[in-house]
């Protein structure tokens, strides 16, 4: 199972964004996260489609998780649209969730779905996905703290899904807890704080992505 670090542009600098992904493409990062945050899902807002037009000509693979209500109402195809490869919906944020990750498959992207650190695994029995997203913090901000008891839950998860199914976490982590979540079943983590808060940010993914394949 190939590991994956994906860093998340949340806590980039956005005066010099375009700059900061190329940096982090220089230390291997192939997939960017990139965090969408709507005032009501979650309180904070934080940006629409065009930070992906602005940086799809770059060779990575823009990934959106979408912390939006009713994504299926414009959000999707909005992200599609801006150069999207994967879009990840919340469990928690429609009503339709069938509906909605087919819709993006309809758009051509891989389909994700999250849920929230308090929410059951039952919905990853019924629905047919490319991705599985763990939130190992709940949504909204960066930099918080890994939620320990987020383990079991990726081995749970993990067993409901399979092994072909992409299970990536998103909060808290760090070269501490990348060993723990890739021991769990993780094969993609979400780094925000830990590579873009750190000031040599080449470094910082280099040592997560060592503390996550480094595993007898
Ligand atoms: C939280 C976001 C995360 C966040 C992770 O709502 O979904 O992707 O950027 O940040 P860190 O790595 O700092 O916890
Ligand atoms: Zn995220």
């Amino acid at each position: 199972m190939t590991v994956e670090v994906a860093p998340s542009i949340l806590s980039a600098d956005f005066g010099e964004l375009r700059q900061q992904v190329q940096l982090i493409q220089t230390a291997g990062a192939k997939t960017i996260h990139v965090d969408v945050m709507d005032g009501h899902f979650v309180p904070p807002l934080s940006m629409g489609p065009q930070v992906c037009e602005a940086l799809r000509d770059l060779d990575v693979d823009l990934e959106v998780h979408l912390m939006v209500e009713s994504p299926e109402k414009t959000q999707v195809e909005a992200f599609a649209v801006a150069g999207a490869k994967t879009i990840i919906v919340h469990a928690e944020a429609t009503s339709a969730v069938d509906y909605t990750l087919a819709l993006i498959r309809d758009h051509g992207c891989a389909a994700g779905l999250a849920v929230n650190p308090a929410t059951p695994l039952a919905i990853y029995e019924e629905v047919q996905l490319d991705q599985a997203l763990c939130m190992t913090v709940n949504p909204g901000w960066g930099g918080q703290k890994f939620i320990p008891s987020s383990v079991e839950k990726i081995t749970r998860l993990r067993a409901i899904i399979g092994p072909d199914v992409v299970l990536e976490v998103d909060g808290g982590v760090d070269r501490a807890t990348a060993g723990l979540c890739v021991a769990a079943g993780a094969n993609r983590l979400v780094a925000g704080s830990a590579i873009f808060g750190h000031e040599d940010p080449v470094a910082a993914f280099n040592d997560i992505l060592n503390a996550a394949t480094d595993r007898d």
